[in-house]
């Protein structure tokens, strides 16, 4: 049901997501004008705040993470914030959080970030207060779930109470416009479809490397690894969108129908197409970084780092690998596509010296996004010493390209199309499956084969291995 909510119920409101991000974002909107003057914003957490203490909290958050906001904009932003503490294991709390909502006939968006232990007793408090009714839907934040199993558990939860139409799982890359971007370039462009495939690709790479480390978050990651909290959804979801079939049309079904099918053709990863690390101390831009185990405070063989080569297994994607790698305390925090061509059939410069490199398109995603196709050029000159070729990029910047409109943070998009109910850049249930699927028979494998972490150090490229998994087919990881 089409309907723009009023009313924005936070769960997990004095969380780090809520701070950073979701605060940022709301007030980012409503200085735009973005949201409807008349929605209120309602936070609730354990933590005991009445809407006074809050909104101080709020505008401490805000003070961090938005330093060069204007003060005035801010202060505006805070007069729609509500708080009402709540124990989501209390049902009668719901009760008193349904007063302090009120009418709800104009709709309500839910966006939950709370731990996963926390998801299903507030569902049912949910509904036994009366908050789940037509005109409510709710987004849900990972994690949700650590295994298909249990991630099927919270969706089964959730759908007691939420048809899929009115539930919005976040990925939250998909808010990102660069991600978005993808669709654009290979729709809206007439150059690159027809080689987009086995025919004309030889390989694709995808990373996603982080300089950060473990941060604040010792008691989620250590049980997630970076197989479950990067590759499962942020991963899988660029893979999709670089091997997806052309939607018909931009919409939540024509787009998340694509994604699926890609997803569903992913072949089982055998025990030597993956590689696993987890750093130990080093160093990141000159400064001395400790290991894995020295910030958990214990040792562990949570992966801190994978690379997988992956398949496509459909007509499209025949015997085209896709190098996955992502990891922490890498040495430079990028995320990039790099889509490499097949070399050209018969090279008529060959006879007079001249090598071809196959062509290259690299997508880069964070934190520039630009987009480098490289082509060959002759290297001016007479030749008399033969011909020389050389790569050269055909390089846009978008920021150069658009210098005018203002970027945006994901969750800016992904609360605006809450709030709105459009679920095109949500996930759908069938693709989290999918995701699941493939991601719990790799961890099977690692679990048959002993398949262990490796070590690699702080502000490398993760364990030599990683580059091993490429080099032995002849491919160089675009570093
Ligand atoms: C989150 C992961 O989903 O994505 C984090 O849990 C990771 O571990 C983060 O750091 C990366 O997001 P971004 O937007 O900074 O690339």
């Amino acid at each position: 049901m089409s309907f723009t909510a009023d009313r924005l119920l936070l769960f997990g409101a004095t969380g780090d997501l809520a701070q950073r991000m979701l605060l940022p974002s709301l007030c980012a909107l409503h200085d735009d004008g973005l949201i409807a003057p008349g929605l209120s914003v309602i936070g609730t957490a354990r933590s005991d705040y009445d809407d006074d203490s809050y909104r101080n909290f709020a505008r401490d958050a805000l003070n961090k993470y938005l330093p060069d906001f204007r003060k005035d904009a801010i202060d505006s932003f805070l007069g729609r914030l509500k708080y009402q503490t709540l124990d989501a294991t209390q049902p009668d709390h719901f009760v008193t959080l349904a007063d302090e909502i009120g009418t709800i006939d104009q709709g309500m968006a839910i966006f939950l970030s709370t731990a996963p232990s926390l998801f299903e007793p507030t569902i049912a408090g949910l509904s036994a207060a009366g908050l789940t009714g037509d005109k409510v839907r709710i987004g849900l934040e990972k994690p949700l779930g650590t295994s298909l199993s249990s991630s099927q558990g919270i969706n089964d939860a959730v759908a007691r109470a939420f048809p899929e139409d009115r539930t919005f799982r976040i990925d939250h890359y998909l808010g990102k416009e660069t991600v978005q971007n993808l669709l654009a370039l290979r729709f809206a462009n007439i150059m690159f479809e027809p080689l987009w495939n086995a025919a004309h690709i030889d390989h694709v790479q995808i990373t996603i490397a982080e300089t950060v480390g473990l941060e604040s978050r010792v008691g989620y990651y250590d049980g997630a690894g970076a197989l479950r909290d990067m590759v499962q959804n942020h991963m899988l979801q660029l893979l999709a969108l670089v091997a997806m079939e052309p939607p018909a049309n931009f919409d939540a079904t024509a787009i998340r129908d694509e994604k699926v099918k890609a997803l569903r053709s992913l072949r089982l990863v055998g025990p030597d197409e993956t590689v696993t690390g987890q750093y130990r101390k080093g160093a990141i831009d000159g400064q001395p970084v400790p290991g894995y185990d020295d910030e958990l405070g214990q040792e562990s063989e949570t992966e801190t780092f994978v690379a997988i080569k992956a398949h496509v297994d459909n007509w499209r994607w025949k015997g085209v690998p896709f190098y996955l790698r992502t990891g922490k305390r890498l040495p430079e925090r990028t995320t990039e596509i790099v889509v490499r061509f097949r070399p050209v059939p018969h090279s008529i410069f060959a006879s007079r010296g001249a090598r071809t490199v196959p062509n290259s398109l690299v997508i880069g995603i964070q934190p520039e996004e630009n987009i480098q196709l490289t082509l060959m050029a002759k290297v001016p000159g007479l030749d008399r010493e033969g011909i020389r070729l050389r790569p050269v990029p055909l390089d846009i910047a978008m920021d150069d390209a658009f210098a005018g409109p203002q970027k945006r943070i994901a969750y800016e998009r992904l609360l605006l199309d809450l709030i709105e109910g459009d679920q095109t850049l949500f996930v759908r249930r069938d693709e989290v499956e999918a995701q699941w699927d493939w991601i719990d028979a790799i961890r099977a494998s690692w679990e048959t084969h002993g398949i262990k972490p490796r070590s690699y150090t702080a502000g490398s490229w993760g364990p030599s291995s990683a580059i091993a998994l490429a080099e032995r087919d002849g491919v160089t990881w675009h570093d």
